[in-house]
């Protein structure tokens, strides 16, 4: 018998969905929900008053795995309310079908690969069918474009421009949890932006695991065509992109940046390590030099673009020496977020075959010592800005401190407060004095 209703009790069909990992996974949750949503479905609050429940998981670092099944654990007394499980994204990938073996009352196992199959899917579920899988797509040249994403903000809102990745870096399980790397056509993304600028979005972020290896099909534009191309769309104030591949890393990126003032003044460029030795048995196919002449095309920009990146540290084989060489990068490079991660042995991946040589507990002092280094350069980069005047997208209200939530166009966080009787409105624009700074943010009055 189904457990869930049939479709002529359509308006009655309800889902909750949970959603880990990058924004990519964020992103393809707004998609899976306006999927839903279009079928009949109506998205509930709370795992007790859904229907279908559904869990969109991330298997990057840590033990992604055994959390999910430790949450699947927890649903399994919901199961004889009646209510059925969905697990997607990049840990229903990655374990597949072993996922039915171990949580037998999961229904669904789809990878993101196959979420343009999901209509299909839920009326196979809705059928009362057990065991449905979407796990077969990894080869697809197919992206999932639907217009029924229901974005979670009405301001900011992401498009994707490229899914999957072919790059094989030897740590990571992005390949084989989203398989081959596939572009949009321009037109379409164009389309897209255009239908958000017009609903009344101003502030676009293009999505991709590599954005900048976006090669579109239809053979029309370059990615710095296509920032500029978005970015020139009436009514768009702002256009992002991450997360950038150094390998893919064009000058006419920066070009773009200098030429167009809706693009970002900030770039997220992962390098992982300082060392070209741990580079190679990264697989990353670039050096510390080769990565650092990028660096120096952002530095020689006319505007000041703001750098992040992301940094692994205890790699297989990594010695002291090629640690201090990460630190001595981030020195060199001054960026202005480090996101830093304790190498973490993943399933499938080249690198799950060399021994995972340093402890633990060195990793942790490593990753301390980093952060440590990385919050001083923060502090005195932030400092800068006091006394500069900068324009913030508000973001919402921390009544308790009094103040506006704000974010520039270098991404940073710019609190402030305002004489006015009325608060600016989320989603506006405002020009605030910069007063005070912080590690990881900076506090101002408005203009
Ligand atoms: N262990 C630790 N960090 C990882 N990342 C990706 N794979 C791993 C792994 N196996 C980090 C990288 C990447 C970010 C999204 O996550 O720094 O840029
Ligand atoms: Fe996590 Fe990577 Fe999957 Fe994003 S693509 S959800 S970061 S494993």
């Amino acid at each position: 018998m189904p457990l869930v209703k049939a479709p002529d009790e359509a308006s009655t069909k309800t889902f909750y969905i949970e959603t880990f990992g990058c924004q990519m996974n964020v992103h393809d949750s707004e998609k899976v929900i306006g999927t839903l949503e279009q079928q009949g479905y109506t998205k509930v609050e709370t795992e007790e008053a859904a229907d279908l429940i559904l869990y969109n998981t991330c298997s990057i670092r840590d033990k992604a795995e055994q959390k999910v099944f430790n949450r699947l654990n927890d649903y399994k007394k919901l199961y004889k309310q009646g209510k059925r499980f969905g697990v997607l994204g990049c840990v229903a990938q990655q374990e597949g079908e072993k996922i039915f073996e171990r949580a037998p009352y999961v229904s669904l196992v789809s990878g993101s690969a196959s979420y343009r199959k999901l209509p299909e899917m839920l009326v196979q579920l809705e059928l009362g069918g057990q065991r449905i899988t979407g796990l077969d797509d990894r080869q697809t040249d197919q992206t999932f474009e639907t217009e029924f994403t229901a974005r979670s903000n009405t301001h900011r809102g992401y498009i994707t421009i490229i899914e999957g990745c072919d790059k094989f870096c030897a740590y990571c399980v992005v390949p084989y949890t989203r398989g081959k790397e596939r572009s949009r056509t321009s037109t379409s993304v164009l389309a897209e932006a255009r239908r958000m600028a017009d609903a009344g979005y101003t502030d676009i972020q293009l999505l991709g695991q590599n954005v900048n290896s976006y090669r579109d099909t239809e053979g029309k534009r370059s990615f710095a065509e296509l920032l500029v191309a978005v970015g020139e769309i009436s009514g768009i104030r702002r256009v992002r992109f991450t997360t950038s591949h150094p390998r893919d890393f064009t000058r006419d990126i920066v070009e773009a940046i200098d030429a167009v003032p809706t693009l970002c003044d900030h770039v997220h460029l992962p390098v992982q390590s300082g060392s070209s030795n741990v580079l190679h048995h990264m697989q990353r196919e670039y050096t510390r030099e080769w990565y650092l002449e990028r660096i120096a095309w952002i530095k020689s920009a006319r505007r000041e673009i703001s750098m992040t990146t992301d940094i692994i540290v205890g790699f297989p084989g990594e010695t002291g020496e090629d640690f201090e060489q990460t630190i001595s990068l981030l020195g060199e490079v001054q960026y202005d977020a480090v996101f830093a991660f304790k190498y973490s042995p993943r399933p499938n991946t080249p690198a799950i075959t060399m021994a995972d040589s340093i402890p633990e507990e060195e990793k942790s002092i490593r990753l301390q010592a980093l952060l440590d280094r990385q919050r001083e350069w923060q502090r005195a980069n932030y400092a800068k800005h006091i006394g500069q005047e900068m324009e913030v997208m508000v973001e919402g209200y921390n009544h308790a401190r009094g103040q506006v939530m704000g974010r520039t166009s270098q991404n940073k966080t710019l609190n402030f407060t305002t004489r006015q009787p009325i608060l600016p409105a989320v989603g506006s624009y405002q020009q605030v004095r910069v007063t005070q700074s912080f590690p990881n943010s900076l506090a101002g009055e408005a203009v």
